[in-house]
């Protein structure tokens, strides 16, 4: 294990001095260390992690098997893009919880010659549906948003990674399909995190037929230690391999998919899939104390509500304040409460509304926003209006692992993040019977019903109602920050709904603001805010009573609950790259 302050401090110091606005707080003593500020009972101590490190280049996945068909990409000459492609392949297999060819998500990279690009393959509403296809006769939401055929939109991942290979990948196709089918194919061994996720699933997956066959053999969850094989999932890759999309939304592929539709009453057709295209959009880019972030634009939002929180709490000294003092978590509370309040009202498929994008990301909004912040006591969310910040004065769910977030870098200078998911775990739960995949329940990310909770406790508006063909909102936040030298520093993301952004938002606040090192800045515990419902969650053992006394003393409610995201992240340290897992999940850093 080799473990090492990052050279960021160093160049931070400069930085830091030329750019804050205005301290927020009183000067205060120096902070106490940041793992003076962790709680005995936390489960993943600062001083215990374990990074890899590597001279050339790196993958980090939620799952060892995928990490390794990256790396294996990487030494095989591919660039990251390439490796990213294998990888997202291959954890359509392993990892099918959250993995997938039924599902979409989001690619940003970074490419050696300062080229920024964002990749959009989130599903799409299918043609048919309609604004209240989740309402029942009495106006009241229904399940079929998430189990079910009704649930799913219209897959992306086969077109978006199609997409980036052909517009950076080196390798050809095929060959960057070739382990994914070679594992679905000949098998894997299930492991303990993969068993223990269709056990917990079971009574979704064994209401579908092909679902229970797949997971659920003779009637059992797979147990940890059987090999698993997926031999219809393969000829889908083999069709995929020879015929690029058109293998997945033409020809038998597709009907599959619209029988699959027909057997339960879904509404994806063949126009549908046909009609299906990833987008690149202009990726949202802003700068954080002299560092440039590059982030995923809508349809996804979670650029600009990093923007936003980053925009807000740029103007506060954090590394003076301290990691994790009352101080910096009321600031943050504040900071996370007010973008999302614009989150939810502003943002949807920027196909289908206009976005006030450049004012949301500007530092005139940002010192707006600031205004109406207290240092001393919290705002209410219903004192937070979208697009104004407070009008005065001074919502939980449960989460499961989804959605899976990976980084990759190569030798030449090329970076990835990307994220992707089904939504719930294993989707909708309906496998598309002769086809070895599940299809997603992304619908259930439309808001429904204008002001009630979706299943992640958002309240959103009509910026993201169901319209068909329209993309539905999220929140993945695959993000490359670039330090001034121009090249890559640190690339990360997460999984989680919501809890993404304000994952995503404190592994990257831990390296630049608290000097951390990428394995203290991952296992670091969280808090989180999404301004409904009214509460600073934090993560179970992650708060010294003290902080949380002193947060409800200013009038915040405090919470705890299970784990906020799930972000494996690549650091530059000087020369090497050092990488890390979650550990709230598992999974693998690797390199060459
Ligand atoms: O796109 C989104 O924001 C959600 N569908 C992501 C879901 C997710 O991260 C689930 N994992 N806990």
């Amino acid at each position: 294990m080799i473990r090492e302050r990052p050279i960021l401090r160093v160049l931070a110091a400069p930085i830091l001095a030329l750019s804050l606005v205005a301290c927020g707080g009183p000067s205060t003593p120096t902070p106490a260390p940041a793992a003076a500020r962790v709680p005995d009972a936390w489960p993943f101590p600062l001083e215990a992690g374990e990074a890899a490190t590597a001279e050339r280049g790196m993958v980090a996945t939620d799952a060892p098997l995928a990490t390794e068909v990256g790396v294996d990409i990487l030494r095989a000459g591919g660039n990251a893009v390439d490796a990213a492609v294998a990888t997202a392949f291959a954890l359509a297999v392993v990892y099918p919880e959250a993995g997938n060819v039924g599902g979409g998500g989001f690619l940003v990279a970074r490419m050696a010659d300062g080229t920024s690009a964002a990749l959009d393959f989130r599903e799409k509403a299918p043609l048919a549906a309609t604004a209240d296809m989740f309402l029942d006769e009495s106006g009241q939401l229904t399940e079929g948003s998430i189990t079910g055929h009704l649930a799913s939109g219209v897959p992306g991942a086969v077109a978006g990674l199609w997409s980036a290979h052909q517009r950076f990948g080196r390798l050809r196709w095929e060959d960057l399909l070739a382990p994914a089918i070679r594992l679905a194919e000949e098998g894997f061994a299930v492991n303990e995190r993969f068993a223990g996720s269709v056990a917990g699933e079971r009574d979704r997956l064994a209401r579908f037929p092909a679902s229970a066959e797949l997971f659920l053999p003779g009637g059992e969850p797979l147990r940890e230690g059987a090999t698993w094989r997926n031999p219809e999932l393969a000829a889908v890759l083999r069709r995929v391999a020879e015929r690029g999309p058109d293998g997945f939304y033409r020809g038998e592929t597709a009907d599959l998919i619209v029988a699959e539709m027909r057997r339960g009453g879904g509404l994806i057709t063949h126009e549908d899939l046909a009609a299906y295209r990833a987008e690149w959009r202009e990726p949202v880019e802003f700068d954080y104390r002299g560092y440039r972030v590059a982030s995923m634009p809508p349809p996804s939002s979670g650029g600009i509500t990093l923007a936003l929180i980053a925009n807000i709490l740029e103007g506060y000294d954090l590394d003076a304040l301290g990691w994790h003092t009352p101080e910096t978590l009321h600031l943050t509370a504040e900071a996370m409460r007010r973008a999302f309040a614009d989150r939810n009202h502003f943002l949807g498929d920027p196909d289908f509304v206009d976005i006030p994008r450049a004012m949301l990301v500007s530092d005139d909004y940002a010192a707006r926003q600031r205004a109406t912040i207290s240092t001393s006591r919290a705002t209410p969310s219903d004192h937070v209006e979208p697009g104004l910040g407070a009008t005065s004065g001074t919502g939980s769910d449960e989460e499961g692992d989804h959605t899976t977030h990976f980084s990759v870098v190569d030798g030449e200078g090329n970076a990835v993040a990307l994220t992707t998911t089904v939504n719930f775990l294993y989707g909708s739960a309906v496998t598309v019977t002769g086809a070895g995949f599940v299809l997603n329940d992304e619908m259930d990310d439309f808001t429904s019903k204008p002001g009630e909770p979706n299943a992640y406790g958002l309240v959103q508006g009509r910026a993201n109602a169901i319209e068909p063909g329209k993309r539905m909102l999220s929140a993945m936040t695959p993000t490359i920050v670039t330090g001034r030298d121009g090249r890559v520093l640190l690339v990360t993301g997460a999984r989680g709904g919501p809890r993404i952004i304000t994952a995503t938002w404190q592994v990257l606040s831990n390296v630049v603001d608290h000097g951390m090192t990428v394995d203290e800045a991952v296992r670091a515990p969280r808090v989180h805010h999404q301004h409904l419902p009214d509460i600073l969650f934090y993560e179970e053992h992650g708060l010294l009573a003290a902080e949380i006394a002193a947060l409800e003393s200013q009038g915040h409610r405090v919470e705890p609950r299970g784990g906020i995201g799930n972000a494996p992240a690549l650091l530059r340290t000087d020369a090497l790259w050092t990488g890390v897992p979650d550990p709230r999940s598992g999974g693998l850093a690797a390199g060459h």
